[in-house]
C-alpha cells in the first residue's frame, strides 16, 4: 500500500526523500511523488511508474532543487488508475498533502467541495481530503484548526503528511487506521509510514496514535492527543539494523529472506523455551486460561491465514482443541458467534492489514480473547491484542513473504504444544521432543532444504511456460499445497490452484490434460498410499508430475516424471522444509520467468485498505 516520507532539518531533504521511498518500494506502488519547500513557495514533482522517474525529472528539470523539509509518497492505485494526475502529493498552492488510506465519503465531500468553489484534477479520494484541508486553513489561517476540522468529517482510514505554504519548515502528520511514525534524528526529524524509510537515519520512534496530530519540525515534535493536550511520547527504539533491510549480496530480497528462516526460527522460539518447556510468557494467557478455551479461531489473510491451517492441523493434532480458520475479510462481516470461551489468534506480518485488524476488534468486542502473532513491533494489531507474541524475523522486504511464514507456523507449533500440556494431552518428556524438533531439528532440515537450491531452478525449468498447474497433497501436505501456490502465482503470475488430492475426481480433474503440471506433495507417511493413488489418477490423465517427498520415502519412478526429496522431520514439522523448497521453486521460476520478484505487478506488502 501507499508509502510515506517526510523530513524537516538541517540537511537536503530532497535525496533523503527518494531514499525514503525506495526503502518504501517493498508495500507495493505504481507511481510516486514529492513536494518541498523552496524560496518560491512548495515545488512538487510526481509522475508514474518508478521512483527512478521522478529521480530523472529532478535531474533534468530541477538539477539545482534544495530544501530542508519536504514529504514524499509511493501510491498504491485506489480510486482512478496510476498516472501523473493522480499521483500525490495533491493540494493547491498553499498546502500539499500525501496520504494512505482510504477516504469512504469522498463523494459527499468532492460535492460539498464543489459548492464551495473547488475544482478537481485527479480522480482520488486524497484530493478530496487536501482540498477540505485548504479550505479550512482559508477560513481558520491555522494548520491544526484546519486539520482538526478536516478529520472530524473524515470517513475512512488515513495516514496523512501535510505541509503549508506559510509554515515552511514544519511537517503536520495525523492518523486513523493507516500506520504513521514520527522518528528522530540528531539532524533532523521524519515521518514514515514503516521503519526501513528511516533506518538509515535513526532507530528511533514515536508510534503515532489514533487521532494524534503532530508536528514535526528541524530540532523539534510536539504531538497531539485527540482532544488537544500535548501528549507525552513514549520513545521506542527498533532493532533492526540498517543491513537487515538491504539485500547483503543477494539478487533478490525474497532469496535473502527465504536464506535468513533458520536464524529467524531460532530468534523467534529459542527465548521462549524454558528448560525444554515452552513458556509464552504471556501474562493474560495463564495455564488455567488456556485450559478454558473451548474453541479456537485463526483470523487472517494470504500467507498469513495459511500459516493459519498448519497451526489448525497442529492445535488440533496435539491439544485436541477445534480450531477454525477463516479469511479476515469474511469474517468481520460474517457475525461470527463468539463469546469469552473462545481464543481468535490473528496472524500478521506487518500488523497492520485492515481486515485483520477489523477482526481483532469485532472478536474484541464479542468478549473473546485475542492472540496477535505479529512480526512489526509496536503495529496496530500487536498493541490492540489482549495478547502479542511477536515473531523475531526481521524486517521483511519482499512482497512475497517466505521467513514471515516460517516463524509463524514455527509460533503455531510452539503453542499447540503449549496448549497441549496445558490439556494434559502430552506429557512434559513429549512436549521436550517436540521443541527439540523444533527448535533443533527445523532450522538443520531448513538449512538442508536450502542447499537444493539448484534442484527447485530445475522444476522451474519443467513448470516456466505452464499456463495452469495444480498443487496437490492430503492433510497438512494440503496445507502446504496452499501456500504454495499462492508463493507462484503471485511472484510467476502462472495460474494455479491448490486441490485436496481426493478432491480432483469430483470436478476438476477434468482440466488435466497432456503435460498440465502437478505438484505432488507427499510428506506424510500415513497418507503416501492415498496420494499415490490420486497422483496416478492424474498421471493417466497426461498430467505432468512432480512429486516433493521426504528423503525416506521410496517412490516408484513409473507414478512421476520429476521427483524432489527433501530433508525429513517428524511429519507434524514436515512443512517447515517443504516450504522453503517450495518458495524457492516460486521463487526460481519467477526469475527464469523475468518477473520482478520483490515487487510483483498489482501488489502490496502492506495491505491497509480492506
Ligand atoms: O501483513 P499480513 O501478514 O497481515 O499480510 C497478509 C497478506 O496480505 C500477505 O500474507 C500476502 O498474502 C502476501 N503477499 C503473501 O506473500
Amino acid at each position: 500500500m501507499c508509502g510515506i516520507i517526510g523530513y524537516s532539518g538541517v540537511e537536503n531533504s530532497v535525496p533523503k526523500l527518494i531514499e525514503g521511498l525506495k526503502a518504501l518500494e517493498y508495500r507495493g506502488y505504481d507511481s510516486a511523488g514529492i513536494a518541498v519547500f523552496t524560496e518560491n513557495g512548495i515545488s512538487v514533482v510526481k509522475s508514474k511508474g518508478r521512483i527512478a522517474n521522478i529521480e530523472k525529472i529532478l535531474d533534468t528539470e530541477y538539477p539545482n532543487l534544495e530544501s530542508v523539509c519536504g514529504i514524499g509518497h509511493t501510491r498504491w492505485a485506489t480510486h482512478g488508475e496510476p498516472s501523473d494526475r493522480n499521483s500525490h502529493p495533491h493540494g493547491t498552492d498553499r498546502i500539499r498533502l500525501v496520504h494512505n488510506g482510504i477516504i469512504e465519503n469522498y463523494i459527499q465531500l468532492k460535492k460539498e467541495l464543489s459548492a464551495c468553489g473547488y475544482s478537481f484534477e485527479s480522480d482520488t479520494d486524497t484530493e478530496i481530503a487536501s482540498k477540505l484541508i485548504d479550505l479550512n486553513y482559508k477560513t481558520s489561517g491555522d494548520p491544526i484548526k484546519a486539520i482538526k476540522s478536516t478529520v472530524k468529517k473524515l470517513e475512512g482510514s488515513y495516514a496523512l503528511g501535510i505541509i503549508f505554504d506559510k509554515y515552511p519548515g514544519k511537517i503536520f502528520a495525523a492518523r486513523k487506521d493507516s500506520p504513521l511514525i514520527v522518528a528522530l534524528s540528531e539532524n533532523g526529524n521524519f515521518i514514515a509510514s514503516d521503519i526501513p524509510a528511516v533506518l538509515k537515519h535513526t532507530n528511533r520512534y514515536y508510534q503515532l496514535e489514533q487521532g494524534e496530530i503532530a508536528i514535526v519540525e528541524k530540532d523539534k515534535v510536539t504531538v497531539y492527543d485527540e482532544f488537544g493536550s500535548v501528549a507525552n511520547k513514549e520513545v521506542l527504539t527498533a532493532d533492526w539494523d540498517v543491513g537487515s533491510a538491504e539485500k547483503g549480496g543477494y539478487e533478490h530480497f525474497m532469496l535473502k529472506e527465504i536464506n535468513e528462516e533458520p536464524l529467524a526460527i531460532v530468534n523467534t522460539i529459542r527465548p521462549r523455551i524454558k528448560d525444554g518447556l515452552p513458556c509464552l510468557d504471556l501474562p493474560h494467557l495463564s495455564d488455567e486460561a488456556i485450559k478454558a478455551f473451548k474453541r479456537v479461531s485463526i483470523v487472517a489473510c494470504g500467507t498469513a491465514m495459511h500459516a493459519g491451517f498448519i497451526g489448525r492441523t497442529a492445535i488440533e493434532t496435539l491439544a485436541r482443541i477445534p480450531v477454525k480458520v477463516e479469511i479476515a475479510s469474511e469474517f468481520r462481516y460474517r457475525n461470527p458467534i463468539l463469546d469469552k470461551e473462545d481464543l481468535v489468534i490473528i496472524i500478521s506480518q506487518s500488523g497492520e492489514t485492515a481486515d485483520s485488524l477489523a477482526a481483532l476488534r469485532l472478536s474484541k468486542e464479542r468478549g473473546a480473547h485475542t492472540l496477535a502473532i505479529v512480526n512489526v513491533a509496536g503495529s496496530s494489531i500487536a498493541r490492540e491484542a489482549d495478547s502479542t507474541l511477536y515473531t523475531w524475523a526481521g524486517p521483511e522486504i519482499a512482497v512475497a513473504s517466505t521467513k514471515a511464514y516460517t516463524v509463524q507456523i514455527s509460533l503455531m507449533y510452539l503453542i499447540a504444544t503449549k496448549f497441549a500440556l496445558c490439556n494434559g494431552r502430552i506429557t512434559k518428556d513429549k512436549a521436550k521432543e517436540y521443541l527439540h524438533t523444533l527448535l533443533t531439528l527445523s532450522p538443520v532440515a531448513v538449512e538442508n532444504a536450502l542447499v537444493l537450491s539448484a534442484e527447485c531452478a530445475k522444476i522451474s525449468e519443467k513448470i516456466k511456460n505452464a499456463e495452469h498447474l495444480f498443487y496437490i497433497g492430503r492433510g497438512i501436505d494440503y496445507d502446504i499445497a496452499q501456500e504454495a501456490s499462492l508463493k507462484l502465482k503471485e511472484i510467476s503470475y502462472i495460474h494455479s490452484e491448490a486441490y485436496a488430492a481426493g478432491e480432483m475426481k469430483h470436478g476438476t480433474i477434468s482440466l488435466i490434460t497432456d503435460g498440465v503440471p502437478v505438484i505432488a506433495v507427499c510428506t506424510q507417511d500415513h497418507l503416501v498410499e492415498k496420494m499415490i493413488s490420486n497422483i496416478k489418477e492424474v498421471k493417466a490423465r497426461g498430467a505432468f508430475v512432480l512429486i516433493i517427498c521426504k528423503e525416506n520415502m521410496q517412490i516408484d519412478k513409473e507414478v512421476a516424471d520429476e521427483v524432489l526429496k527433501i530433508p525429513v522431520l517428524s511429519d507434524l514439522f514436515m512443512p517447515i522444509p517443504a516450504m522453503t523448497v517450495l518458495q524457492l521453486v516460486a521463487y526460481h521460476t519467477s526469475v527464469i520467468r523475468g518477473c520482478d520478484v520483490d515487487k510483483p505487478r498489482n501488489l502490496a506488502k502492506s495491505v491497509t485498505v480492506e
